[in-house]
């Protein structure tokens, strides 16, 4: 059994430092704890360094798995430090003569084919595993220690120390929604590159949803002809038009089954398994777009929607749409090797279904009872081809409802309920739980924050989840791991969507790695400057957030920006503006169920005016019959105007700021300033529009006071 051995006598401490001649790229770490992410499951620090150079050869047995590890290692360190390490194949490949070694050794501990051991020593490295997806992982570790290191009179000096160390789970995952906004090849391979350095292991690919299918299937064509294309939401996007077709530009982008294979190899040379998603049987309006005899209506939906909405376009039971279904996993079998194919599951509202005479009779003829036990047949059925197939099935928590089969995996999303139930009736599950594994929440609450939901999930939020809650602690040979997932309705720039996972995937990657009694926050915290260093020199783009300073407040700021708040949080978003259509946009903060801003108290007493930055976003959120809900106040004038109440938000406002300057713009407009009468001390502004009609919204930018 593997020990997690963190704390260091002062001795041993002093004997470390004393050793290390060189000084650290990042802040220095705690004495004797390495700078790696994730922590390794033991390490014991030795005295001395071990003097890294471009003459120190990299020595392996002539083996092809063995000699490709090598060379990435080789590769990773010319990448962060110009080295060139040569790598030589031998017939006695451990080192003893000074240099590295990876190799394979069936005497290497560990309990998992992922284990390995490195030992760091004045003399020489070792790396050894019993199998190469171990030794790869010691490759990683190898290099994190470099990287942490700067180049001396061209030495890296690696501190001593013996590593041993493997996995708490064998899931360790991202999930990308390349559905709602599309990333390239190059940014998905990049993606894997990153993941692979923090050990996560499993990439959940989101490949089709309402708004795009991505996947291209050769026996059906239009599912990335017509599928994968959509006008984006918005007037901007309307009034692009292309002047190829005259008609407003289409948005979208599509996977070809090179491009899959490629990624799908660059995955597996990175011990990255690609769990292909086709969610069925919701989540599929752009399918039926594209071939309308799969949907349920007799009028079936023309183009693939913009808007983020759950839609009740499901999938029809006839028999020819499970052909229709069976062939596609057909092609997605052929095209991703791994175990499982996740057939999705979730959000799947009945509504088509209950009203349609053609599905209530096909219940009758299939003997099921209940719309919801129609999808746990639908779920079955595909469950059983896949495992006629050699493969297993995995789905939202969601399939729990009507039925599942025994060997399909659950993976719980709304909480981590769906585990436990998943897991307690005998289920293999992953948790990725709403909202702290959802990666499209803010991680900070600056105004520099990209587009997302609004809720904030910080990197520390992220580092203290708790992979066993509850009765899971008695359920553990259930649990296969964790994931994180980034959906992209709000991410729509590969810019975003690093920013959106970094670092918060390293929380995650060591929540998932590490044993839990080795989690430490503050370890963590002090580990991210050399983590830091690496997203630098590996052109990462991150959040930085967690070192945000603290804001001080109580004082008086003219300009408000991080302090707006919404005066409610239903449906809190942070939006991107539709416009322009090249260059940064702006992006708000706004209770779609409840468009009302408050600047928290502020000294008002020298304040006499007060404007805003304003901007408008698509309404593109289909939140059925709750839409009634929301209050509007009509507008004074045909533009409208935004209204400014001290203290509350009702009775008369202290000033008003027309919105005809605005009315024109689809970007951000600064207001011209209005009076605001004298006041003294400290009071609260509520601020909210005057409209007629939701679509589109106003949102606020920012507020600004002057004397
Ligand atoms: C999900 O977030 N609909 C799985």
């Amino acid at each position: 059994m593997i020990r997690a051995r963190r704390t260091l006598s002062a001795a041993t401490a002093a004997a470390l430092l004393g050793a290390v001649a060189l000084p650290a790229a990042g802040a220095q770490a705690r004495p004797g704890l390495p700078d790696l992410i994730p922590m390794p499951a033991d390490v014991l620090p030795e005295p001395g360094s071990f003097a890294l150079r471009e003459s120190s050869a990299v020595r392996i047995a002539k083996d092809p798995e063995v000699a490709r590890i090598a060379d990435y290692f080789a590769g990773l360190l010319r990448t962060s430090h110009g080295l060139r390490l040569e790598v030589v194949t031998r017939r006695d490949a451990r080192a003893r003569d000074g240099g590295i070694s990876f190799a394979l050794d069936p005497g290497a501990p560990g309990s998992s084919p992922e284990s390995y051991r490195l030992e760091v020593s004045p003399v020489q490295v070792v790396v050894s595993a019993r199998e190469p997806r171990g030794l790869f992982y010691g490759a990683v570790t190898l290099w994190q220690l470099a990287s942490a290191q700067r180049l001396h009179d061209g030495t890296l000096a690696l501190p001593a120390m013996r590593i041993e160390d493997t996995p708490r789970f064998r899931w360790r995952g991202l999930m990308l929604d390349s559905a709602r906004h599309f990333q390239s090849p190059e940014f998905i391979l990049r993606y894997l590159d990153w993941m692979a350095l923090h050990k996560l292991n499993v990439l959940g690919w989101h490949l089709t949803d309402d708004q795009g299918w991505r996947l291209e299937i050769k026996r059906y064509p239009r599912l990335t002809g017509v599928g994968a294309w959509r006008v984006p939401a918005g007037d901007a996007p309307l009034h692009d038009i292309d002047p190829g077709t005259h008609r407003p530009r289409l948005y979208g982008g599509s996977y070809t089954r090179q491009e899959v294979r490629r990624i799908v190899a660059h995955a597996a040379a990175r011990n990255i398994t690609i769990v292909p998603e086709i969610d069925m049987p919701g989540h599929a309006t752009a399918a039926i777009v594209a071939y309308p005899e799969l949907g349920v209506l007799d009028e079936p939906p023309a183009a693939v929607p913009s808007v983020w909405v759950v839609y009740p376009n499901l999938f029809n039971v006839e028999e020819s749409t499970f052909v229709f279904i069976e062939h596609v996993l057909d092609e997605v079998m052929t095209l991703f090797p791994g175990e499982y194919i996740h057939t999705g599951g979730d959000e799947a509202v009945k509504d088509q279904w209950h009203a349609s005479a053609r599905i209530q009779a096909r219940m009758r003829e299939l003997g099921v009872a209940s719309e919801e036990a129609l999808q746990g047949y639908f779920t079955a059925r595909i469950g059983a081809y896949l495992a006629a197939h050699g493969r297993r099935q995995i789905g939202w928590d969601e399939i729990l409802a009507g039925g599942v089969p025994p060997a399909a995996a659950v993976m719980s999303w709304r909480g981590v309920e769906g585990a436990i139930t998943a897991a307690q009736r005998g289920h293999d599950t992953v948790l990725s739980p709403a909202p702290t594994l959802y990666l499209d929440n803010r991680q900070g609450p600056t105004p520099a924050e990209p587009p997302g939901r609004g809720r904030v999930v910080t990197l520390e939020d992220v580092y203290r989840f708790d992979p066993l809650p509850g009765p899971l602690v008695h359920e553990q040979s259930r649990v296969l791991g964790v994931q994180a997932n980034l959906w992209t309705e709000h991410v729509r720039t590969e810019a975003d969507a690093a920013y959106m996972t970094w670092p918060r995937a390293a929380a995650l990657a060591e929540v998932a790695w590490s044993p839990a009694s080795g989690l430490d926050w503050d370890s963590f915290e002090q580990r991210l400057a050399a983590e830091f260093d690496r997203y630098r020199s590996l052109g990462i783009r991150y959040s930085d957030d967690v070192f945000a300073p603290p804001r001080v407040v109580g004082t008086y700021e003219r300009h408000f920006s991080q302090d707006l708040g919404t005066c409610s949080a239903k449906l809190v978003l942070n939006l991107e503006d539709d416009a322009p259509l090249e260059g940064p946009r702006a992006v708000f903060l706004v209770d779609v169920m409840d468009p009302c801003w408050i600047l928290p108290a502020v000294d008002l007493t020298q304040a006499a005016a007060i404007t805003a930055a304003v901007g408008r976003v698509p309404f593109n959120f289909q939140i059925g019959r709750d839409i009634e809900a929301i209050h509007l106040d009509p507008p004074r004038t045909p533009a409208g105007e935004l209204e400014v109440r001290l203290d509350r938000c009702d009775g008369a406002p202290a000033a008003v700021l027309p919105l005809a300057p605005a009315a024109g713009n689809d970007a951000v407009t600064v207001l011209p300033p209005a009076a605001l009468p004298r006041q003294s001390g400290a009071h609260s502004l509520c601020l909210r529009f005057t409209q007629r009609a939701l679509d589109p919204l106003w949102t606020i930018d920012w507020v600004q006071l002057s004397q």
